[in-house]
């Protein structure tokens, strides 16, 4: 059997099972998995170099999937681009009581799980134990304890004892699913928050540019205020943005049930607004930060089109929920021939090329 059709059984079967135990079960499989690396020089054409960092392709897994980072060098075997694990708390946590994974018609979820995490200590062994010769460049998604009075202490936290062992490390200051979080897109909270990790990368890496610093939003805010934060972000020191996490909104817009359970809606339906929010987010930053896509990706054609509008990188992870985990190389391998077709001689090229005509 061709290994998509193969990739695509080992889904559906999975799909049988009630989404948590679908999900513990892949990443069960997927941390033992004895896996041979592919070959990952994959067309020059897809290869570029971000925060100081070089990417064989610019497909990674999105935070949310490998939160305990047990399963991300198979991704890195599989050829994915790059992987985010996380987000990851100083302390371990259950998150929210179950059922809190709904999985809805038309290929998309509604989440609630509030930082589940197995807490820093056990991350930092793992990945401590860096093998692969030439691991997929890795980032880290900060979580917060749900008790926490200061986010960005917890993210201290995690940024220290994770030091030297991540190309970068996200701010999440947009999962809806943890009371105060979303806070911080109070301006002022904001730019004191980015400032302070900036601060203290730079006492951790010295002269060294250290690893990048990013954000990522939500694609909920107004336009208006979605520009300000923006503008915070990069003010701030931000190396980059990631566009977007899930949709508290657009989950409450869309009446059908699971629809109505509390949490973030991700997978297809977000596709246009997290599309929106990222040309809005290019068009504010003028290209002066990289900026990563995410939010309803399932195909190369939505990867291409979200790079034409400005993403140096995209992520996904719903999709795969449907497609299986070789989902990312194979938009990947795609990518690099919608690129050739229209003449592009690296990805860079193709970096917001639809904005600049627009
Ligand atoms: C997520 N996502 C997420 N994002 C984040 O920054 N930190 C996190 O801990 C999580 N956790 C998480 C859990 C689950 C179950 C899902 C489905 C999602 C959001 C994720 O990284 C991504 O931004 C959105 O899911 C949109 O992309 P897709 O899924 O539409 O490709």
């Amino acid at each position: 059997m061709p290994p998509i059709l193969i990739d695509r059984a080992a889904a559906a079967a999975l799909r049988l099972l009630p989404p948590e135990t679908a999900h513990g079960l892949a990443i069960a499989a997927l941390e033992r998995a004895p896996i041979a690396a592919r070959d990952r020089s994959l067309p020059s054409v897809l290869r570029s170099r971000v925060f100081g960092c070089n990417f064989d392709n610019p497909i990674g897994l999105a935070a949310g999937f490998d939160k305990d980072a047990r399963a991300w060098r198979t991704f890195g075997k599989l050829g994915w681009g790059f992987v985010e694990v996380g987000g990851v708390t100083p302390r371990a946590q259950p998150g929210s009581p179950r059922p809190r994974l709904f999985r809805l018609s038309g290929r998309a979820v509604v989440n609630r799980m509030g930082f589940n995490s197995c807490g820093v200590e056990p991350v930092r062994i793992r990945l401590s134990r860096r093998v692969d010769p030439t691991p997929p460049p890795l980032l880290v998604n900060l979580g917060v304890n749900r008790d926490t009075v200061d986010p960005a202490e917890d993210w201290e936290v995690v940024l220290r004892a994770l030091y030297g062992l991540a190309e970068g490390f996200t701010l999440n200051i947009s999962s809806p699913n943890t009371a105060g979080l979303r806070s911080l897109e109070d301006r002022r909270h904001l730019r004191n928050s980015i400032e302070r990790l900036v601060l203290l990368r730079r006492e951790l890496a010295g002269p060294d540019p250290g690893p990048a610093l990013l954000v990522k939003l939500s694609p909920d805010p107004e336009e208006s205020a979605l520009r300000r934060t923006a503008c915070i972000c990069v003010e701030a020191g931000a190396d980059g943005i990631i566009a977007t996490n899930t949709s508290a909104a657009l989950r409450q817009e869309l009446a059908v049930p699971p629809a109505s359970e509390g949490g973030g809606l991700s997978g297809a339906p977000l596709g246009a607004r997290a599309e929106k929010t990222l040309r809005v987010i290019h068009e504010e930053t003028e290209g002066s930060v990289p900026l990563i896509g995410v939010g309803g990706i399932s195909t190369a054609e939505d990867a291409y089109a979200r790079i034409r509008m400005g993403a140096s990188l995209v992520q996904l992870y719903t999709a795969m929920i449907w497609e299986g985990v070789g989902l990312g190389p194979r938009i990947a391998d795609r990518l690099a021939m919608l690129l050739a077709r229209d003449g592009f001689r690296s990805l860079g090229e193709a970096v917001g090329v639809d904005s600049r005509r627009a």
